[in-house]
Order: C-alpha cells, then sequence, then structure tokens
C-alpha cells in the first residue's frame, strides 16, 4: 500500500542518466511516490525493472515533453493528486553546434526540449501542484547556460539552458503568490550519455546532491539558480 502521508514526484527523463538515478535515490528515500516519463516505456528497461520492483511507488508513463498533447494527456492521467515536485529532467545536446558545423534545426529541437518543455510541463501540472502544502518547481538546466560565465561554443545547449533559466526566474516570480516553489539547478559535470565518460562526477553523485536540495526546498529559496552540492551558482 502506499503510504498517505508520501509526497508525489513527477520526474521527466527518467529511463537513463541522471533521471534513472533520481529514481533510485527517491525509491532509496521512501516517503516518495514517483511519476516517471520517458519517451519509450516499451524500450526502458532499466526503469521498468524499478516499477516491477516498487509497483505500489513508481509508475512508468510515456511522456514525450515537446508533444502538446503528450504533456497534457500525462497531465491528465495524474488527476487531482497533488504533485509536491515537478523534476524537469529531460535534455538533449546535439552536436553540430560549432561555427563550422551548425546544425539550426536541431538547434530549434534543443529549445523545444530544454526551454519550452519545461515551461509547459510546469503548467500543465500547476493545478496539481497547487493542492499540494509545499509545492515545487526543479528545472535541471547547467552552468553552460549562465551568463556569468564567457564561453563560446555549444551554440544551441547554452542558449536553451540560458533561455530556460530566464524563463523559470520568471515563472519564480508568477507563481510566488501560489506558493509554488521554483528554482535552476546545475546537476554537475555527470558521467552521462550527455556527459561522457571524462566528467567529474558519477549520477549517482549527482541524483543524490539534487535529491537533498530539492527536498529541502521551501517557497523561501524560490528564484534561486542551485548547484547538486546546495551551492549557489551564479546566473
Ligand atoms: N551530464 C551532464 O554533465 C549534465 C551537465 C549539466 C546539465 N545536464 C542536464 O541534466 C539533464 C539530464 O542529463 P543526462 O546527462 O542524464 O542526459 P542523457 O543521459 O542524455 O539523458 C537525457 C534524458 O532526457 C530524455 N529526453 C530527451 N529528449 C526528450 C524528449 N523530447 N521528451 C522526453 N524525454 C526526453 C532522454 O530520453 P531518451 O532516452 O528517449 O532520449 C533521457 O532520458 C539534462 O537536462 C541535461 O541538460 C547534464
Amino acid at each position: 500500500m502506499t503510504s498517505p502521508a508520501a509526497s508525489t514526484l513527477v520526474l521527466t527523463g527518467a529511463n537513463r542518466g541522471i533521471g534513472l538515478e533520481l529514481a533510485r535515490r527517491f525509491l532509496a528515500a521512501g516517503g516518495w511516490r514517483i511519476h516517471a516519463g520517458c519517451r519509450d516505456p516499451e524500450s526502458a528497461d532499466a526503469l521498468a525493472e524499478l516499477a516491477r520492483t516498487h509497483p505500489d511507488r513508481l509508475t512508468v508513463h510515456p511522456l514525450e515533453v515537446t508533444d502538446a498533447a503528450s504533456v497534457s494527456a500525462f497531465a491528465a492521467s495524474l488527476g487531482d493528486t497533488p504533485v509536491d515536485l515537478l523534476l524537469n529532467n529531460a535534455g538533449m545536446l546535439n552536436p553540430h553546434q560549432t561555427l563550422d558545423d551548425i546544425d539550426f534545426d536541431a538547434w530549434e529541437r534543443e529549445l523545444q526540449v530544454n526551454t519550452l518543455a519545461p515551461m509547459r510541463m510546469a503548467l500543465a501540472l500547476r493545478p496539481q501542484l497547487r493542492r499540494a502544502g509545499n509545492p515545487r518547481i526543479v528545472t535541471i538546466s547547467s552552468q553552460m547556460g549562465s551568463l556569468a560565465r564567457p564561453r563560446s561554443g555549444s551554440y544551441a545547449y547554452r542558449s536553451s539552458k540560458a533561455a530556460v533559466n530566464k524563463a523559470m526566474q520568471g515563472l519564480a516570480l508568477d507563481l510566488q503568490g501560489e506558493g509554488i516553489c521554483v528554482v535552476v539547478m546545475h546537476p554537475g559535470w555527470v558521467r552521462t550519455d550527455m556527459g561522457g565518460a571524462s566528467a567529474e562526477i558519477d549520477p549517482q553523485e549527482s541524483a543524490a546532491g539534487i535529491f537533498s536540495v530539492a527536498t529541502k526546498l521551501t517557497l523561501a529559496d524560490t528564484g534561486r539558480f542551485l548547484q547538486w552540492n546546495g551551492e549557489e551558482h551564479p546566473w
């Protein structure tokens, strides 16, 4: 039986990388009911195994975060369940972002996934978030979107994360009156398909840090840009 006191997590991009470790971390902590979204549940073997071993605490949903119909079907499937934490984790980084090799179509796609989708998810789940006692929206951004760190290259990725930071900063102000805390987080440079083998930390460390930060957030934190280790990140 699910404990009536369980908090509800909505997690996107849960089938691999940081998202999969976040699902594992929240399950290990106990007290959380997880609705995990992924594009293709049929091929999400590791996530399906988690759902099989935790049938009352993890439900896998098909969720393509750039597709309005998919997002609204997902939100509708939650009914009036209060959502305590929305973790916008799904993201992409296309390989064609240098001056000699810019793929503008991929850049547009990246904006859809990294910038528009977190807003789409937040607005779709706003009714369920408003029903929770301490609702939080955490969007996994990146240090690569920080305007305080002048860097070149990765034009699509950097601009998509800078843009989602700005969108979430505004959302924090707009949703403050509804009691919803909105933050963005840098998860560290993480050894995933995206981060690569030479990245600094493993997904377990990143997920543990994000868990620790996200579960302690209150409305007093709204509008912050934080790192997985709890430190502030410059905008
Ligand atoms: N790894 C790092 O060093 C690092 C650093 C800074 C920020 N981040 C951010 O951390 C988050 C997770 O990254 P990661 O390293 O775990 O990446 P990853 O291993 O490449 O995993 C990306 C996840 O996002 C999902 N996704 C991509 N497009 C999607 C869409 N349109 N709809 C639904 N799901 C979609 C993927 O699903 P599929 O399997 O279906 O593709 C996958 O589950 C991202 O937002 C990323 O930008 C990562």
